[in-house]
């Protein structure tokens, strides 16, 4: 397979896994805001996290919004997040999963 280069966005924070929302084509992208703290786990200083969502990929503007953010109290290291039927599933590293209404 063949890939080519479409469009590269920037977005201040380390990107993990990458899910589409079937329903909008919006893509989800589970992040590391400090993703050096996943490599030096430090339960006092937990790594934190982040779901960003980005709208409409292709155009001039895309629009990225923040879904969810935690400093780590409630979720550590989330690395992956996918929606279905309005709800909010996400994934961690080695921390548990957290389910939400959207
Ligand atoms: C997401 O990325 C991590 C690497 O940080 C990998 O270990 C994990 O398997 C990936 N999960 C999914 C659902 O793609
Ligand atoms: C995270 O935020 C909560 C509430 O704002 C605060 O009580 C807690 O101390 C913070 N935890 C860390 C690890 O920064």
């Amino acid at each position: 397979m063949n890939l080519t280069q479409v469009k590269v966005l920037k977005l201040d924070t380390l990107v993990d896994n990458l899910s589409i929302d079937p329903s909008s084509g919006d893509i989800l992208v589970g992040c590391h805001p400090n993703g050096q703290k996943l490599f030096i786990y430090d339960p006092n200083n937990p790594p934190s996290s982040q779901v960003l969502r980005i709208q409409n990929i292709l155009s001039e503007k895309p629009t990225v919004t923040i879904v969810y953010a935690n400093n780590g109290s409630v979720l550590q290291g989330s690395s992956v997040a996918s929606v279905y039927d309005r709800k909010l599933l996400i994934g961690t590293l080695y921390h548990r999963a957290l389910y939400c209404e959207l």
